[in-house]
């Protein structure tokens, strides 16, 4: 029995080293009971002051309450304390967890394609050569042959910055850019976003092209056909064939239309060829004799041809996509498949 104050002392030390080595909540529970339970250490001591002589009793009962408000301290702050430890545990970390891979990215499909599309030209000896988005009139229009009011510039539904300045509306300014600069021999593929005020299934505001131009001597409607012929026998394969349409442009005489074979049903007629086994999928010709004018190329001398084509219709018709959206909605479910 507990019955002197030697015995409280006793009783604190071994109470306190007990909470100190406590890790869990369960332990502190058992030695809370044990020490200041109804049947507990503490309790005995007071209920056995009265076996005390007399003059012990009121010292006695004093230090143990006084020790019983200590060592209720003693352990709230040990339950926090193994709360705080329970709390890292549950946190999350496992180091035995085998580490989260991280996805490697890729390049856009439109990147792809392009770069694709560079590759092929740029193995048949062109080079390449941007050009500025935000352009002005005169090498969008004006050096391309369309006189201002000319009704061929309502082809093209284009975002003016200004009087002067337009977001490019297709890719055909390289050509006199570059024209400007270089003699011939020229071999150059341009590619690069374009923009028109156009927007539904098929249309977006903003798209990429690839403009090509070959000038030379002796440059013939037959090198046009040569060159566009390999690169989609390269792009899709030897099986798609070539179909030339006579079209119009301004800076282009005479101008073509290319369509290839479906892809998809080989001519056979589906709903991607609107059922006529044809796709159409750029714009050629031979360079006009005024585009050459505009940039003091001896049109006696030298001659050449011209071709555009869209990047994501491309992209489209390779990949079997049939939402020209999806290239700009920005989904990684979807940029993720290529
Ligand atoms: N620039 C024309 C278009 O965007 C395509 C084209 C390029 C046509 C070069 C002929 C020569 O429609």
């Amino acid at each position: 029995m507990h019955n002197n104050i030697d015995d409280l002392i006793d009783i604190e030390k071994k109470a306190i080293q007990s909470i100190d080595q406590a890790t869990d909540t369960e332990t502190l529970e058992q030695l809370s009971t044990r020490y200041l339970g109804r049947k507990g250490v503490l309790t005995a001591f007071l209920r056995n002051i009265s076996a005390l002589p007399e003059e012990d009793r009121p010292n006695a009962g004093k230090n143990a309450n006084i020790l019983k408000g200590k060592l209720e301290a003693a352990f709230k702050s040990a339950f926090s304390k193994v709360d705080r430890l329970n709390d890292a545990d549950s946190s999350g970390i496992d180091v035995t967890l085998p580490g989260r891979s991280v996805k490697r990215g890729n390049n856009h499909p439109v990147t792809q394609v392009t770069d694709e599309i560079c590759d092929i030209f740029l193995r048949l000896g062109f080079d390449i050569a941007e050009g500025p988005e935000v352009e002005t009139d005169y090498y969008n229009f004006e050096a391309l042959n369309f006189p201002k009011h000319h009704p061929a510039r309502d082809m093209q539904d284009t975002f003016f910055v200004s009087e002067n300045i337009v977001l490019r509306t297709h890719t055909s300014p390289s050509q006199p850019r570059v024209m400007e600069k270089t003699e011939p021999p020229i071999r150059i593929i341009s590619p690069g976003k374009v923009f028109r005020c156009d927007s539904d299934v098929t249309h977006t505001p903003m798209f990429n092209q690839v403009e090509g131009l070959m000038v030379d001597e002796n440059i013939s409607f037959g090198d046009l056909k040569g060159i566009l012929t390999t690169f989609i026998h390269q792009f899709f394969d030897k099986e798609t064939s070539l179909r030339f349409r006579p079209s119009f442009f301004p800076f282009t005489e005479p101008s073509a239309e290319v369509d290839i074979r479906c892809v998809m049903c080989r001519g056979k007629g589906c709903r991607i060829c609107s059922k006529t086994g044809w796709l159409e999928i750029l714009g050629s010709g031979m360079v006009h004799p005024a585009v050459f004018e505009n940039v003091d190329y001896d049109t006696d001398k030298f001659t050449g041809f011209a071709f555009g084509m869209g990047i994501e219709r491309l992209a489209m018709l390779k990949y079997g996509i049939d939402d020209l959206r999806k290239f700009f909605e920005n989904d990684v479910r979807f940029l993720g498949q290529f």
